[in-house]
Parts: structure tokens; sequence; C-alpha cells
């Protein structure tokens, strides 16, 4: 049985303040390491901070993808011979994004520009994602990366499941208001795709904004492993399942009560998903 121990990091970060948020992180990534954590995810913008009030104010924290940053994240992956997950804001070029980015023992692996964007924070300023998702194959599983809002999309993780992922990762801000994202709806994403689920989230306030913790590490049953009930930072753990995730079929009673999860879907009576209505 393919088995991997996650980490997720659920801290607070300061706006604006990347040199200290990075070394904060670092220090993070050893001690998830020392507990045998062999991925660590972080939350959403864990480097910059994210409640900005204008694209400009962002400009000193924003960094290419293969920028110090994560050139200092890569080489302590390397030393210690972990993987993580960390959010920050991404330059390129003339243009902005919330991104994520994937980094192994090997150094960098990819990254994800968030798709779905709501209107908070410093979401209100920069580039909505323009790459399709994406699963990449690890040392660690096939994990897909999703960021906060999109999970708010359940295409997005049933995307990420079609295309193999094993592993879901979810660098997350929730603020205050969001309390039902992780009491109800991790679990189902988790549940409805029979894929493993780490959701991250970020604490203490920002700007008038108070973001509630409740980290979480859901497995591909929807049963929770692990989560963080405080409002403080802390490490959660948990050891995940790969190959539990890969089967789809669920045999309840072998020949009379059995669920086709994937086989079972008409994707012919789909369309409309795919067609760009806006009704509401
Ligand atoms: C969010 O997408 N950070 C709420």
């Amino acid at each position: 049985m393919r088995r991997v121990r996650v980490a997720g990091v659920q801290m607070d970060p300061k706006i604006l303040e990347k040199e200290k948020n990075l070394s904060k992180c670092l220090e993070f990534l050893e001690t998830a390491a020392k507990k045998k954590a062999e991925i660590i995810v972080f939350p959403e913008c864990a480097l910059t901070g994210y409640c900005f009030s204008s694209l400009e104010e962002s400009f000193s924290v924003a960094e290419p993808v293969l920028g110090p940053s994560s050139r200092a994240i890569a080489s302590l992956c390397t030393e210690l011979n972990v993987y993580t997950i960390i959010g920050f804001l991404e330059r390129d070029g003339e243009k902005y994004y919330n991104t994520v980015v994937l980094i192994g023992p090997k150094g960098l692996i990819g990254k994800y520009r968030k798709i779905h964007l709501p209107f908070l924070g410093i979401d209100r300023f920069v580039n909505p994602g323009d790459q399709p998702l994406k699963v990449f194959k690890t040392g660690v599983g096939r994990i897909g990366m999703n960021i906060c809002f999109d999970v708010r999309m359940p295409e997005s993780a049933r995307i990420l499941t079609l295309l193999g992922a094993e592993s879901i990762m979810l660098p997350t801000n929730w603020p205050k208001g969001a309390e039902l994202v992780p009491k109800y709806v991790i679990n189902a994403r988790a549940y409805e795709n029979r894929v493993n689920f780490i959701a991250v989230n970020r604490v203490g306030k920002e700007r008038g904004f108070e973001f509630i913790g409740q980290s979480k590490i859901v497995d591909y049953s929807g049963k929770t492993l692990v989560e963080a009930n405080s409002l403080k930072e802390e490490i959660i753990f948990a050891t995940i399942d790969l190959d539990g995730a890969r089967k789809k079929h669920v045999i309840l009673v072998p020949g009379e009560f059995e669920l086709p999860l994937f086989k079972g879907r008409r994707p012919e009576f789909y369309g409309i998903l795919v067609k760009a209505i806006n009704t509401y």
C-alpha cells in the first residue's frame, strides 16, 4: 500500500513581511520534516499576506516562480528530502497571479495559478490563472492543486480527479464567514471524488479580516483524519493512502450494492457545465 505522511502548517503570515514569513516557513518546514512529514503544505499567500489594498502595494513582495524565496525553500527541501506546497504572489512580466508552487527534493516541480477569484484581498487585483488544471506525478503520489475559492467550484476538484490526482492540496485563506467550507465542503469534495483532500488555512488578523484556521486532512472516503481546532499556529499531521484513492468503484455488498462512482458518470448529459452561460 502506498502511504504518505502529510503535514499542514496553519500559520499567521504578516502582510508585506516576506523575509520574516520566509524564515518562519523554513523553520516550520524543518520541524515538520523532523516529525517525519514527507510533504508539507502551507496556506495561500503564506509568504506575502493577502489583504492588499491595491496591486501596487504588493509589488515589493511579488516574485517570479523561480525567485529567491522558492530557491531558498527548494534548497531546504533538498537538504531535508521533502516536498512542499506554498502560496505567494507571482510576478510574470507585467502580470501578477495568486500562485502556489510544488517543490521537491530535486527542485521546482510545478505551479498553479488560482483560476477562480473572489472579490477579496489581492484577488481583486491579480490576473486570473491562465493555465489549465494539472496533476503532477511525484515521489509522494499524484498531486493536484487548488487555491481557496476554487473549492467552491466542484468542477476544480472533479477535473483534478479525472486527471488522476490521488491527493488535492488546497492552500487557503478562509476568513470569518467561510466556516461552512471546512465544516462540510472539504469532506464533500473528498467524498464525491474519492480523493485525499488537504486544506491548509491561516490564522490571525489582517486589515480587519480574521482568519478561522480549521485546517484539515480528509481521506478519500470523506473521513476527517485530523483537524486544527484552535485559532493558533500549529502543524497537523496525517498519513494518507494513495492506492485507496485510485479505487473509484465502491463495493459494499459484492454484486448487490456497488457504486460505480466514475464509470457511472454520464458526461453526455453534462454539456451545460462547459458552456459559458451566466444565468445568475
Ligand atoms: C479566498 O479565496 N481566499 C477566500
